[in-house]
């Protein structure tokens, strides 16, 4: 699998949310991140459905990465109904996590898997999803430091899912961090601030594939 970059809005102008979508959509970007925060699971509050709903007529897939406590409740009907194409939950915030992973899929997305960098692997023995993604900085903000114990745990993490799954890593990805992630066995990659929080976020999109591609 070729590597992915999924540029994460958190970091984008909300002002102008739709143009910046719009510019990293014309330097090949495919899919977009959505990071949604309730303020329990991590401290922030960020984002819901209505955000999808606004880009959802682009065409674009999204991703909605939910760092909420039990998604199953609410918010996974709600993302899916809102456009969500994958939904990834984290393996901390619910005990129900095959129901949830079971539910993502019945209502028609792609259902991912998240770990926390304190969180061992050992779910990812028990359950199948998708997509697995690795933190690699502890959830809530962007614009943090790329953990480097990350780079190993990959690794593992690709013995383990073996090569179909889709391998995602999330925080501090930059044009430096990305091509280890994909040498390691990542195969999509998140950039927040590395995109968004950059003078030309086409150009930053482009110079992070060009890293990650190069680790390929
Ligand atoms: C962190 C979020 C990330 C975040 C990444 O809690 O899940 O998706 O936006 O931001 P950067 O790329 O700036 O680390
Ligand atoms: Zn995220």
């Amino acid at each position: 699998m070729k590597p992915e970059i999924a540029p994460s809005i958190l970091s984008a102008d909300f002002g102008h949310l739709r143009e910046q979508v719009g510019l990293v959509e014309a330097a090949g970007a495919t899919i977009i991140h959505v990071d949604v925060m309730d303020g329990h699971f991590v401290p922030p509050l960020s984002m819901g459905p209505q955000v999808c709903e606004a880009l959802r007529d682009l065409g674009l897939h999204l991703e909605v990465h939910l760092m909420v406590e039990r998604p199953e409740t609410t918010q996974v009907e709600a993302f899916a109904q809102a456009g969500a194409n994958t939904i990834i939950v984290h393996a901390e915030a619910t005990p129900a996590v095959d129901y949830t992973l079971n539910l993502i899929r019945e209502h028609g997305c792609s259902a991912g898997l998240a770990v926390n960098p304190a969180t061992p692997l050992s779910i990812f023995e028990e359950v199948s999803p998708d997509l697995a993604l690795c933190m690699t900085v502890n959830p809530g903000w962007g614009g943090q430091r790329f953990i480097a114990d990350s780079i190993e745990k990959i690794t593992r993490l690709r013995a383990i899912v073996g090569p179909d799954v889709v391998i995602e890593v999330d925080g501090g990805v930059d044009t430096k961090t990305a091509g280890l992630c994909v040498a390691a066995g990542a195969n999509r990659l998140v950039a927040g601030s590395a995109i968004f929080g950059q003078k030309d976020p086409a150009g930053a999109f482009h110079d992070i594939l060009n890293a990650a591609s190069r680790g390929n």
